[in-house]
C-alpha cells in the first residue's frame, strides 16, 4: 500500500492549491480526484477576484478575501516560473454600474469610503467603456479587483505540485476515510492508500465526509449558470456588474456572462430559463452584445455552507483529518490564502491564527454562526 504524508480529497482549485504549497515544502502529497482535475466548480467560475464586488461587510471574511486577492500578483509570476502556465491575471478592475440617480449617489458616497474606489460620472465611464448602455448614470470603479482563469490556476497548481513530487490520481473517487494505525486508509475503486494526514477539499461533495466522520453536514449546493460570447472585436475591457449579472472579458477574447443562483439544486445542467434570463439582463448593460455569437453555456455547483463562510481546520475528534471547503462564490479568489492557511495548519507555523479562529470547525460543533 502506498503511504503519503498528506492525502487530499478533491482536485479542484482548493485541493490543488494546497497540494502545491505542501509539495513545495517537501511533503509526500497525493491528490485523489473523482473526475478530472478542476472539472467541477473551478472550471465553471468566471474567475473574478471580487474582494469588493462580492462583499458588502468589512469583517474578517473581507480581510481574508483582500489578503488572498493581493497574493495573486506574485503567485502569477511564481506559477509562470515553475510551470510556464499563464493564469491570465487581468488587473483592469471592475465597474459597478448605476442606472438610477439614487444608485449613482450611493456609488458616489461609496467612493469616499475606500481608496480603491473611484466614481466615474456617466460621460467618463463611456470614454473608458464605449459599449455600455446609454442609460447608465455612472459607475464605481473597483480598481483592485482583477480576474484570472480559474481552471488555469488549478492546472498550474497541479503541474507545480507534480514538479515537487506530488502524485495526482484522476478518475479516483474517495469512498471512505478510515483510521488505520497512526494514520488513515483512503479507499478508492483503484485500491487503498495510507496517509498520515487527510485533507477533505472536495467542494460541495465534502458533505459526504462530514457525515462519514460523524459531523453535521454544513454543505449546500448553489447552482450557477453562465454563457460566453466571442465578439469579433473587443467590446469591454473591465469586468462590469449590475443586478446579479456580471460580464467578464477574458484574455482569449471570450466574454463570460453570469450567473444564476439556485439553492439546493444538484442538477448541474444549464437551463433555457437560466441562460435566457442572463441574456435579457446583459443586453440592458451592453445592448450591442445581442449581436455577438454565443460560443458556450455551462453550469456547476457552488459549495455553500450554512453561514456562507468556508471551513479551514482539523476534525474535533480525529487528529490528522482536516477540512478546507465551503468557498461558495469565492473559491478562485480564496485559493491562494486557503493553500497558505492549510500549510500553516499542517506545519503548525501559526502564521494565520486569526483566520484559523474565525473559520475553524468549532462553529460547526457549537452551532455558532460565523456571521
Ligand atoms: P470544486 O472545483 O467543485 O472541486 C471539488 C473537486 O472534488 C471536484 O473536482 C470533484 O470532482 C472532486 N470530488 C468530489 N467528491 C470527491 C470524492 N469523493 N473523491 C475525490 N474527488 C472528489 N469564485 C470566484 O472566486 N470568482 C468567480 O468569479 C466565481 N464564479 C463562479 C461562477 C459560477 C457559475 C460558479 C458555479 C462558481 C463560481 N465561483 C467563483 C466559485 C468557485 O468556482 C468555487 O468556490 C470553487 O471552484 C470551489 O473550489 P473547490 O476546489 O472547493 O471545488
Ligand atoms: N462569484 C461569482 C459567482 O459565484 O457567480
Amino acid at each position: 500500500m502506498k503511504v503519503f504524508d498528506v492525502g487530499i480529497v478533491g482536485g479542484g482549485i482548493i485541493g490543488q492549491g494546497i497540494a502545491y504549497q505542501l509539495a513545495k515544502e517537501g511533503l509526500k502529497v497525493a491528490v485523489f480526484e473523482g473526475g478530472t482535475i478542476g472539472g467541477k466548480a473551478t472550471s465553471a467560475a468566471a474567475g473574478m477576484l471580487g474582494a469588493h464586488s462580492e462583499n458588502e461587510e468589512r469583517d474578517i471574511f473581507y480581510e481574508l478575501c483582500l489578503e488572498s486577492r493581493n497574493i495573486y500578483e506574485t503567485l502569477s509570476a511564481e506559477l509562470m516560473e515553475q510551470t510556464g502556465i499563464d493564469i491570465e491575471l487581468i488587473n483592469e478592475g471592475m465597474y459597478r454600474l448605476a442606472f438610477t440617480e439614487e444608485e449613482a449617489v450611493e456609488l458616489q458616497k461609496l467612493a469616499e469610503t475606500n481608496v480603491e474606489f473611484e466614481f466615474h460620472p456617466r460621460e467618463y465611464a463611456f470614454e473608458n467603456e464605449p459599449s455600455l448602455s446609454k442609460s447608465i448614470k455612472g459607475a464605481l470603479w473597483l480598481k483592485g479587483d482583477g480576474q484570472v482563469k480559474g481552471s488555469s490556476v488549478c492546472y498550474a497548481f497541479m503541474k507545480g505540485a507534480q514538479k515537487f513530487g506530488a502524485k495526482v490520481f484522476e478518475q479516483c473517487p474517495v469512498m471512505e476515510i478510515k483510521k488505520e494505525g497512526g494514520g488513515y486508509k483512503i479507499s478508492t475503486p483503484s485500491g487503498s492508500f495510507l496517509s498520515n494526514k487527510v485533507i477533505v477539499a472536495s467542494g460541495v461533495w465534502s458533505g459526504i465526509f462530514f457525515e462519514q466522520l460523524g459531523l453535521n453536514n454544513p454543505m449546500k449546493p448553489v447552482k450557477g449558470e453562465c454563457f460566453a460570447v466571442k465578439p469579433k472585436k473587443i467590446i469591454i475591457k473591465k469586468t462590469v456588474f449590475y443586478d446579479h449579472c456580471y460580464i467578464v472579458p477574458k484574455k482569449d477574447g471570450k466574454v463570460i456572462i453570469g450567473a444564476t443562483s439556485y439553492e439546493n439544486d444538484w442538477d448541474a445542467n444549464p437551463t433555457v430559463k437560466g441562460i435566457s434570463g442572463l441574456m435579457t439582463k446583459v443586453q440592458k448593460l451592453i445592448p450591442s452584445i445581442g449581436d455577438e455569437p454565443i460560443v458556450d453555456a455551462w453550469s456547476s455547483l457552488r459549495p455553500q455552507t450554512e453561514d456562507s463562510w468556508p471551513y479551514f481546520g482539523e476534525h474535533p475528534e480525529y487528529n490528522g483529518i482536516y477540512f478546507a471547503t465551503g468557498h461558495y462564490r469565492n473559491g478562485i479568489l480564496l485559493a491562494p490564502i486557503t493553500s497558505l492557511i492549510m500549510k500553516d495548519i499542517i506545519l503548525n507555523t501559526k502564521k494565520y491564527q486569526r483566520f484559523l479562529n474565525a473559520f475553524s470547525l468549532n462553529r460547526l460543533c457549537s452551532g455558532a454562526k460565523g456571521r
